[in-house]
């Protein structure tokens, strides 16, 4: 079996298992309560807490546990805008967005917002001019991907720092569910980011639970309220056995990243210079660092999206549409649309996402399936 799906989730690594059990049955206290059981699930979230905040260089407070990506720029976009909305009612983001974002934005254009879409080249890229050109005196947020999650184009985030070291009132969110553990931790943490998400299962921590970056002093209204918890931010009882369990997910994530990110990305340049030679084949990422070591799109002209991930299942090759959300929607990639990719090449896409499990045999693996493919692809085409 070939996992080329990891953008949509991983498979939980076992270590990260052992300890979500070990929790379970062992600390299962509430951090709230005052008695020895309590205090212990209470030293423990902190103690997980403040692992993670080594990891990104942040302190302890600045992180903040969520139920995942989704959860995570949720709250940074609402809460933004329910937090500033006496200074301004303008948020900017690009055209690119995973729906968590998208959605959140034309909800709040529902509720009076104004919400401004950065287009993107043929890369999937902002420029920076364009964000100079749309702020205003009313815009309270830019909010922009590391990593699209259907290309893998990394945005210029550093750039988009520096312009907004002008706007110093402005929030700036990153959405970085698909760029950590990917050798670009200097430009997601940069030094004027205000706010990042991040979500436990894109690196085999299990579903359901995530974090955000806060930066401190840096306010946001919680979406969650109740019984206070995180410090009055986000309500709940706290997930202690999945928080523990993302804690060493992310160290071991870390953990040799820069010989990960080239294993990453030697496997996919060996898928890429292979598909490149077909003439049906139009590949929409680049193998460049200017997009991410662990995602390959393309299309097979006239074959659609769907027919190509079957195909490959039949040999135990598992890939996906251009993302898990738009996958049984049969629709157009957003992210190729506003690339303009005409909707007859869009809706043949697919995508390839890696993590360091992966392998070089299983690149040649998945090169000679292709090569058994592409005669039917060519029929079918036809
Ligand atoms: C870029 C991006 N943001 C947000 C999310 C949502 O994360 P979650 O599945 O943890 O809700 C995803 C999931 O695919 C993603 O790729």
């Amino acid at each position: 079996m070939i996992y080329f799906d990891n953008s949509a989730t991983t498979k939980a690594d076992p270590e990260v298992v052992s300890t979500y059990d070990t929790v379970s049955q062992q600390v299962w206290g509430n951090p709230s309560s005052l008695h020895q059981f309590g205090e212990q699930a209470f030293n423990l979230l902190e103690q997980s807490r403040k692992q993670i905040a080594d990891l990104l260089g942040a302190s302890q407070s600045e992180i903040l546990f969520t139920s995942g990506g989704t959860e995570g720029d949720n709250w940074v976009v609402k809460g933004t805008a329910i937090e500033k909305r006496q200074f301004g009612k303008h948020l900017i983001t690009t055209a690119v967005e995973h729906p968590a974002i998208h959605n959140s934005m034309e909800q709040l254009k529902q509720l009076g917002y104004d919400v401004t879409y950065l287009p993107v080249d043929k890369h999937g890229r902002i420029s920076v001019d364009d964000l100079k050109a749309a702020i205003r005196p009313t815009t309270i947020l830019v909010s922009v991907m590391a990593v699209n999650n259907e290309i893998g184009t990394i945005q210029p985030l550093k750039e988009v720092a520096e312009v907004l070291k002008n706007y110093p009132k402005i929030h700036y969110h990153i959405d970085a569910v698909q760029g950590i553990g990917k050798g670009i931790q200097d430009l997601i943490m940069n030094d004027r980011v205000d706010f990042v998400t991040f979500s436990g299962h894109k690196f085999h921590a299990p579903r359901g639970i995530g974090f955000i970056y806060a930066r401190r002093g840096r306010k946001i209204a919680p979406l969650m309220t109740g019984g206070g918890q995180e410090r009055n931010l986000r309500s709940g009882t706290e997930n202690l056995p999945a928080i523990a369990a993302m804690a060493k997910a992310l160290r071991l994530l870390l953990t040799d990243e820069d010989q990960k990110v080239a294993l990453e990305r030697q496997i996919k340049q060996r898928i890429f210079d292979h598909v490149k030679q077909f003439p049906l084949v139009t590949t929409f990422s680049e193998t460049g660092a200017d997009f991410a070591p662990h995602i390959l799109c393309f299309a097979i002209q006239g074959v659609r999206g769907e027919t190509i991930v079957h195909a490959f299942e039949e040999h135990d090759i598992y890939i996906s549409t251009t993302s898990a959300c738009s996958s049984k929607k049969h629709v157009a990639s957003s992210t190729l649309t506003a690339m303009h990719i005409p909707e007859n090449l869009s809706t043949s896409a697919i995508r390839i996402s890696l993590d360091d499990h992966n392998t070089l045999a299983e690149a040649d693996q998945f090169n000679q399936v292709f090569d058994q493919l592409y005669d039917k692809f060519k029929v079918l085409s036809a």
